[in-house]
């Protein structure tokens, strides 16, 4: 049943503290929760959520209450009828951990009891007002019978007590003295290595930090250690925020259905974005490691301090998290490389989205199953719209905003209206219009148009904008210009704002420029300052000349895909071979063998659009034709700048092995070039020199970056050495699942028929496990992303994906999920395939015990 936004209202009790004890046990696990609950308006029953629980008793200000009588159990309810102003309520329940393989909840996998609450698994341990605004004060108590299987018992807070019972059972007692809804509540039961460390804050107080990661691998957390520290310093720096509690504990585990949780004290984390060393991780593996860990620390004032009032404000608290998740990544180091990274989530996953039938707003208005809007609109997008509130304020006035949003809300549950009013506040602007970000989906189109008159020296821009969901008002957008002479000098006209960002409010603006000699080149959207698209009519040489002269590296990078996505569309539309310009193939050749560029840039520029990205420029996609034209694409690249590409390769192998440098930037960076330009090579299949370079690389044991690399490299082209590269990778990692996850994704998406085959076969290898969330994204959700070979005009890739998610809807929903979505945006492929995805989707709505989750989505596809 559907939720609406505008339906909230206010909680009708309060529940100030939740005392809760937990006595542990594999598939009995019994609960008992004493709440102290207070009345805030004249509703005479008190309706708790509850799910999946087998209630015991219900004791109220110490009467044993009298089930049908004082009480009645619904399946997803508890009401208690007719209860006093102020009371206190025990309520005691069993689960069966064991037995929960949604990961949501309490649940125990890999010998580890632990618990994922956000957004309402708290209802599957106890009864409880499970909503965001509800804040109380939680004390933990947990208890095991045998404490050497189970020496770390761990709750949010601090430790302030253990002890034994009469009966022997161990216990360990929690408090945690913020308030907090129950979605941030955690226990965590199991036996780990324990790396320690402290950190002490601005105001001098020492925290201690603690890693709590499987047997074994400790030498794999130091990395995520340091990365917890430079969150904290850096959340000092920038945003003057410390940390709020004395003890700060990441628990790393093996099967968890999302990346990480933010809990308050108390993170757990997917083991992937814990566990790193130089072998088995590559520098992406790190800068992930990094990201989320920054990511959930962030959260600690973004979510937890300051909460959300009800999940239609999802992204008050994802949103801005992930843009300072990202700002502390760039400050890091690589603030080009990361921003554009992030636009091609924005283009090829968010657009996408945008376009298709579970397209909803930043805040949206209606929810099914609120695990399904954990999206790249919710998180992405709401991350570019904090972003442009960012851009047009600027880093000062946004601080003062920050400042001030916290002042106001410190210990609330708040709303995206409240987070606009203090950067209002702060900024004495206006945002009524910026705030249709939050309540418009889709995603606008600007067009530009330029004019330049010799005889004023004038140049007239006029900027229009559209967007493709006909019923939006205007949006305010910030779109921040370059202008560069014909010669590429920068130019600064006097109506050109400092900040260089020009404000489109209007369906349609024109500015104007004045003092120029010469018609410049004008480049709108520099750092991707708004997720919109770019309606381009640029010439060649114009853009050439942004590649070559723009200050702005998106811009330049940019250009260069507007380049390749010409090539594409071309191909397409004639049907006939692929072509690219000669002076763009000149200036790729220029910036590999140049030694002063950057070689991460160069690895990006290199980078041609996924097969999903182009698909995403089709109103109706052309599968086929874009496989081919991506194909071509690849191989007249590596034809093409075949001398340079292994002249790079050479020139940056010194650095990328140097061990003194192994995690610098420049060593990261000349990584990613070696592997681009092997990508690449490899398809030179009968060249020896790449032959042996793809040999030479593979078996640079000391960086799973380079011998991962090598092994895409070889696969994906290919080429001979694939098969066994693929075996001996396999020898060598076969103990190792988050290595494994690599080699079962990178056979998952190798452009070819027989990858559907290929995924068949391996749901039966070893290394594959249908309960293991992780193992499913590695090979199932690569394969849906695996455009082609997914919309397979016979259907195989739909029967391969939807018989996966068939058996998952009820063992885990929220992974069924997410491989669902490639699979909603049926209308925009040709009558057969049509045909095909109507039939799977009725087939999977007939299931029966279809998942909430899955309901949700095939519905809105199918309406
Ligand atoms: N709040 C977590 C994070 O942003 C994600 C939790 C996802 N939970 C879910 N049920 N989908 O890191
Ligand atoms: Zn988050």
């Amino acid at each position: 049943t559907a939720r609406y936004r505008k339906d909230y209202k206010a909680p009708s009790f309060s529940i100030d503290t939740v005392d809760l004890h937990f006595y542990l046990d594999d598939t009995c696990t019994r609960v008992v929760n004493t709440m102290q609950v207070q009345k805030r308006d004249d509703e005479p029953d008190l309706v708790l959520d509850g799910e999946q629980l087998q209630l015991v008793q219900v004791t109220l200000d110490d009467r044993l209450l009298v089930a049908e009588q004082d009480y009645k159990v619904g399946r997803k309810s508890l009401t208690i009828y007719n209860v006093p102003a102020q009371f206190s309520l025990t309520i005691e329940n069993t689960i069966n951990p064991s037995a929960n393989t949604a990961l949501e909840g309490l649940y125990k996998s890999a010998g580890v009891f632990c618990s994922q609450c956000e957004a309402e698994g708290f209802r599957r341990i106890t009864y409880f007002l499970d909503r965001p605004d509800v804040l109380s004060v939680y004390t933990t108590t947990l208890y095991v019978a045998n404490k050497e299987e189970y020496p770390h018992l761990l709750s949010n807070g601090n430790k302030v007590d253990t002890g034994t019972t009469a009966e022997g059972l161990s216990w360990v007692r929690w408090h945690d003295p913020y308030p907090k809804p129950s979605y941030l509540f955690a226990v965590v039961a199991g036996d780990f290595d324990l790396l320690e460390d402290t950190y002490t804050t601005a105001e001098g107080r020492q925290v201690l930090l603690q890693f709590f990661v499987d047997k074994g691998n400790l030498n794999k957390a130091y990395f995520a250690m340091e990365a917890l520290k430079n969150s904290m310093r850096w959340d000092e720096q920038r945003f003057g925020l410390s940390y709020d509690l004395d003890i700060y504990m990441v628990v790393a585990v093996d099967f968890f259905n999302m990346g990480a949780m933010e809990n308050k004290g108390l993170n757990v984390f997917n083991s992937k974005f814990v566990l790193a060393d130089e072998a088995s991780a590559t520098d992406q593996d790190f800068i992930n490691v990094e990201a989320v860990i920054g990511h959930e620390y962030f959260h600690n004032w973004t979510g937890n301090r300051i909460t959300c009032r009800d999940w239609f404000q999802l992204s008050l608290k994802e949103g801005l998290t992930v843009f300072r998740e990202q700002e502390f990544s760039a400050d890091q180091g690589m603030r080009a490389v990361n921003r554009i990274q992030d636009v091609r989530i924005m283009r090829t996953h968010q657009f996408e989205e945008d376009a298709g039938p579970m397209a909803h707003a930043i805040r949206p208005d209606i929810v099914v199953e609120m695990n399904n809007f954990y999206t790249v609109t919710i998180y992405n997008k709401g991350a570019e719209v904090v972003r442009m509130l960012h851009t047009l304020l600027g880093e000062q006035t946004f601080q003062a905003g920050m400042r001030r949003y916290i002042a106001d809300n410190d210990g609330k549950a708040a709303t995206c209206n409240d987070f606009l009013q203090a950067m209002e506040q702060a900024s004495g602007r206006n945002l009524n219009q910026f705030k249709r970000w939050y309540s418009q989906a889709g995603t606008p189109e600007i067009s530009v148009q330029t004019d330049y008159s010799r005889r004023q020296r004038k140049l007239t821009v006029t900027i229009s904008q559209a967007s493709d969901k006909p019923a939006n008002a205007p949006f305010h957008i910030p779109i921040q210009v370059e202008l560069l002479s014909q010669q590429g000098e920068p130019l600064h006209p006097p109506e050109l704002p400092v900040n260089s960002v020009l404000e489109l409010t209007e369906p349609e603006q024109t500015f104007t420029f004045t003092g120029l000699k010469e018609a410049p080149v004008f480049a709108p959207l520099a750092n991707f300052s708004a997720p919109v698209k770019c309606n381009d009519t640029r010439s060649l040489d114009e853009l050439i000349t942004i590649t070559r002269f723009a200050q702005d590296a998106f811009l330049r990078w940019d250009a260069v895909q507007q380049l390749y996505s010409q090539a594409v569309h071309e191909a397409i539309a004639q049907g006939g071979a692929l072509t690219l310009p000669n002076a763009l193939i000149d200036g790729l050749k220029a910036s590999l063998t140049d030694g002063n560029s950057d070689p991460a840039l160069v690895a990006l520029l290199l980078q041609i659009p996924s097969e999903e990205g182009v698909a995403a420029e089709f109103k109706y996609v052309p599968v086929s034709a874009i496989h081919r034209a991506i194909t071509e694409l690849h191989e007249a690249l590596a034809r093409g700048l075949y001398t340079e590409l292994l002249q790079a390769w050479d020139m940056h192998w010194p650095q990328a092995t140097d061990k003194q440098a192994a995690f610098s930037k420049e060593a990261i960076a000349a990584r990613m070039l070696c592997n681009t330009c092997l990508g690449y090579l490899a398809a030179m299949t009968d060249s020896e020199a790449v032959h042996e370079r793809l040999q030479r690389q593979f078996a640079a044991e000391q960086s799973m970056t380079l011998v991962f690399g090598a092994l895409q490299a070889a696969v994906h082209n290919q080429h001979r050495l694939a098969e066994v590269q693929l075996a001996q990778f396999a020898n060598r990692w076969q103990h190792d699942p988050l290595v494994m996850d690599k080699w079962l994704a990178v056979q998952a998406t190798v452009r070819h028929a027989s990858s559907i085959a290929k995924v068949h076969e391996l749901t039966e290898h070893s290394a594959f496990d249908w309960s293991n969330p992780n193992r499913v994204y590695a090979l199932l959700a690569s394969f849906s992303h695996n455009f082609a070979q997914l919309h397979q005009a016979d259907g195989a890739g739909y029967a391969l994906l939807v018989s996966a998610i068939k058996r998952l809807n009820t063992a885990n929903p929220q992974v069924a999920s997410r491989l669902l979505s490639p699979l909603l945006n049926w209308r925009r492929f040709n009558d057969a395939r049509q045909g095909l995805l109507q039939q799977v989707l009725s087939d999977l709505r007939n299931m029966p015990d279809l998942a909430p989750d899955l309901f949700e989505k095939i519905e809105q596809s199918l309406r």
